[in-house]
């Protein structure tokens, strides 16, 4: 019997509310295929519980580690080495076939069809170079051999772009078939062709919040989302997550820096009061730390450089 399943990824407890609001989004979506959870082994208790009772399974990985780290670490940029655990889809061979969404994924109509698009690879093209493909969304089928030939070009070749992105478009060049965008649309992308999303906008199956800020450290839109289609978005982003009735997310408020700086580390002040109790070590309560991606922060005209073209 063939065996196929939803997957997503949790590597920081930042994301969580990101994995709570897209198993609700998904079961919305009338599926009857599991939804499956990797998590990483370093995440919090209270991350874990919530993603134990909200997905079919949760299954704890280590990290993959990025075995060329040198352009990371002169880059200071140790987050990206992480995304490398991505590969530990290939590993879940017990499944046939997996549909493979980033915690920032929002589906809005059922993807069950994906299931059955043929290729060793299917995915939709990045919208900031459509020639390869974006790794946030991806039809794939598990395999030992695929597993150990990343393993093997992750050694050999250092990712172009420092994460699973550049690794996986470098393994799988040639070999993907390419979905539609509508699979994979990134409203909150710098570059955005505004007359083709208004064109396109209600045949969008799924949409990827790439970018800061993340849903989940916005306000929720006021009023009637009359404003604009992000407004849109992001109300059916709160729909879901409010659907799945997970407590308040940390904090949410205009102050970005103030938010993430709260989400990434576990606050507990001597000063007031006494060390959380804790029945399983103490090491889990040390700080969970994330770090930002370079273009997941936000633009800055003032002081962030353009890219200039090379003269030919
Ligand atoms: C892109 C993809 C994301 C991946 C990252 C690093 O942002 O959307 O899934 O982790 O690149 O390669
Ligand atoms: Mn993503």
């Amino acid at each position: 019997m063939s065996s196929e399943a939803y997957f997503t990824l949790l590597l920081s407890d930042s994301y969580l509310p990101g994995c709570l609001a897209l198993v609700e989004a998904l079961r919305g979506t009338g599926t009857t295929k599991p939804v499956v959870v990797l998590a990483l082994d370093q995440l919090a208790p209270e991350s874990l519980a919530a993603l134990e009772s909200a997905f079919d399974s949760v299954v704890p990985v280590s990290v993959i580690n990025n075995p060329a780290p040198r352009n990371l670490i002169s880059l200071g940029r140790p987050d990206l080495a992480l995304s490398f655990t991505k590969l530990a889809l290939w590993s879940m061979t017990e499944y046939d076939r997996i549909v493979y969404l980033d915690a920032d994924v929002l589906p809005l109509t059922n993807l069950d069809n994906l299931f059955s698009v043929p290729g060793v690879l299917a995915a939709a093209p990045d919208a900031g170079w459509p020639d390869i493909f974006n790794s946030g969304v991806m039809v794939l089928t598990p395999s030992k051999a695929d597993f150990d030939g990343l393993y093997a070009t992750a050694e050999s070749t250092e990712s172009f772009d420092g994460g699973d992105q550049g690794l996986l478009n470098t393994y799988f060049a040639d070999k993907w078939t390419r979905l539609s965008f509508m699979y994979n649309v990134t409203p909150s992308a710098g570059y955005q062709y505004m007359p083709a999303y208004v064109h396109f906008a209600s045949q969008i199956k799924a949409v990827h919040f790439t970018g800061l800020p993340k849903p989940w450290q916005l306000n929720r839109p006021s009023g009637p989302t009359s404003t604009g289609q992000y407004d849109d978005l992001l109300t059916k982003w709160w729909a879901a997550y409010d659907a799945s009735a997970p407590p308040e997310p940390e904090s949410s408020g205009p102050d970005l820096a103030d938010q993430i700086g709260a989400m990434s580390v576990q606050q507990w002040d001597p000063a007031v009061s006494e060390p959380p109790k804790s029945t399983s070590g103490e090491a889990l309560g040390l700080p969970s730390v994330s770090y930002t991606n370079e273009w997941d922060k936000p633009y800055s005209p003032e002081t962030d450089t353009k890219f200039v073209p090379p003269e030919l």
